[in-house]
């Protein structure tokens, strides 16, 4: 295929020359030509004036008079004269064969012939004219003139021209042909550099040079690359951290039903125990992967039909539901959510932002501690506010906890059943619904988490 560039490229620049010589190699040949014709009618038509009127002063044309009053006019430059009495008769003729009498049967008709050709390295011209007045011509005078030493010029310009032409043609091949080389071979290094890159290597960077569109694409294959990369590994860091989340609570559960049964006799109560403990880790596990496919599912992007979504009401759903947590950690649930908070999107995902975000100020609360809620609009953003007075969350962790999998306080986190997916789902589902999502301090002590969406328009919400 590069090849096919190549030659198409040295086919393309072929045409151009092509055209240019073709155009160098006639234009001014012709036309210098045809100047030498011009030049030559005038020229001739003037000489052939002055004869005629001179043979016309004669009262019959007869060969003697004719020489006498050639004689007289010292006419020594022409290669031939001709001519012919009123009734066609050849009177003069200084030529060796027979004359072409054509033109001059023209000229004793009243009208005068000039013609002139370039042939034969020199220009053979020739002019027919009438001797006497109009209404009384006694013949014709054919005069003949041939001029190689124009003819010669002309010729080697022609010549040069042809060199000229050679040398530029060749020139401009071989330019064509290293330019080409120049460009395919970076060409071929970017496609080497991708051959590898699609081999498996994502460390692979392609060497940029210069600053054309050449480089220009080498620098875009490499951040393609680096995007290419930075996906590799965090897809091999979530099943990394996927198989290990998972893992644990099943070697629980394995220990659990392994000391079951290999216990000779196990009362009652401490059966129970154990299973429960059994149950607890299948609701984590079931908790997990629940996630896990709600993030898988934002990852798709599968698009549902955005429908209107009352924030109030999404609120006041997930305060219900959080309500005997609160009240088992002894955390206030307090809310302010104005009226007519409606964005476009999916309530589930709403529900899942909400939730999250008013779970977790909970977890992370402190006992007697609060959780603000808050609900606003402005003129084009709606801003969901989650304050707790919670343990807040140290300033270089905040980059990291929308990560999926990442908990500020391992031990803590998962003794309360957290997996590290809630806030990655939330800040997912935030950003499918064009909106943005910021963590901060509370005063005196907490976190707050802002989410703002778009505020759609009156027209969007179909009323
Ligand atoms: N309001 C908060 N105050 C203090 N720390 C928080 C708060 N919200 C989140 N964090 C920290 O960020 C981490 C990530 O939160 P995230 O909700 O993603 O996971 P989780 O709560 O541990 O588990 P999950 O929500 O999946 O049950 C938490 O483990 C916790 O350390
Ligand atoms: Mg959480």
């Amino acid at each position: 295929m590069t090849h096919s560039i190549r030659f198409k490229f040295i086919l393309f620049i072929l045409a151009i020359l092509l055209v240019l010589l073709l155009l160098l190699n006639t234009y001014p040949i012709t036309s210098s030509r045809d100047a030498v014709f011009q030049e030559k009618r005038s020229s001739l038509s003037g000489q052939a004036a002055v004869v005629s009127s001179a043979l016309g002063s004669l009262e019959r044309l007869t060969p003697d008079g004719v020489s006498d009053v050639f004689r007289f006019l010292e006419i020594s430059s022409f290669d031939r004269i001709v001519v012919i009495g009123e009734t066609g008769n050849v009177v003069f003729d200084d030529g060796h064969d027979a004359p072409e009498l054509d033109d001059l049967r023209t000229a004793l008709e009243g009208r005068s012939v000039f013609r002139s050709v370039f042939a034969n390295a020199s220009f053979s011209s020739s002019v027919s004219v009438p001797i006497g007045t109009q209404n009384a011509l006694i013949g014709a005078v054919a005069l003949y003139e041939s001029d190689t030493e124009r003819a010669g010029i002309i010729l080697s310009i022609q010549q040069r021209i042809v060199i000229l032409s050679l040398v530029i043609g060749i020139f401009a091949i071989l330019l064509a042909l290293l330019f080409s080389w120049l460009i395919l071979r970076r060409l071929y290094a970017l496609t080497r550099s991708m051959n590898i890159v699609a081999g498996g290597d994502y460390t692979h960077r392609h060497v940029v040079s210069g600053n054309d569109e050449l480089s220009e694409l080498g620098r875009e294959f490499n951040a393609l690359t680096e995007q290419l990369e930075l996906n590799e590994s965090q897809r091999r860091r979530f099943v990394s951290d996927a198989s290990h989340e998972l893992k644990t609570p099943l070697a629980s559960i394995r220990l659990l039903s392994d000391s079951i049964l290999q216990a000779e006799q196990m009362d009652a109560d401490t059966m129970r125990e154990f299973v429960a403990d059994i149950r607890t880790e299948a609701g984590r596990l079931q908790r997990t992967t629940e996630k896990l496919l709600d993030l898988s599912r934002l990852d798709d992007g599968v698009k549902v039909v955005p429908e209107p979504v009352d924030l109030k009401q999404v609120t006041l759903d997930a305060l219900s539901a959080l309500t005997p947590l609160a009240r088992d950690r002894n955390v206030r649930l307090d809310s302010a959510l104005d009226d007519g908070c409606v964005i476009m999107g999916s309530a589930d995902d709403m529900a899942h932002v909400i939730f999250n975000l008013a779970e977790n100020a909970i977890k992370y609360n402190v006992p007697d501690g609060t959780v603000m809620i808050r609900l606003s609009q402005d003129a084009d953003t709606v801003t969901l506010t989650v304050e707790d007075t919670g343990i807040g969350i140290p300033e270089e962790d905040r980059l990291n906890i929308f990560t999926r999998f990442y908990r500020v306080d391992k031990a803590r986190s998962r003794a309360s059943g957290g997996s590290g997916l809630g806030l990655s789902i939330v800040h997912d589902a935030v950003i499918a619904h064009g909106g943005s999502i910021r963590v901060g301090n509370n005063k005196p002590q907490g976190s707050v988490f802002i989410v703002s969406f778009p505020r759609p328009t009156l027209e969007e919400i179909g009323i």
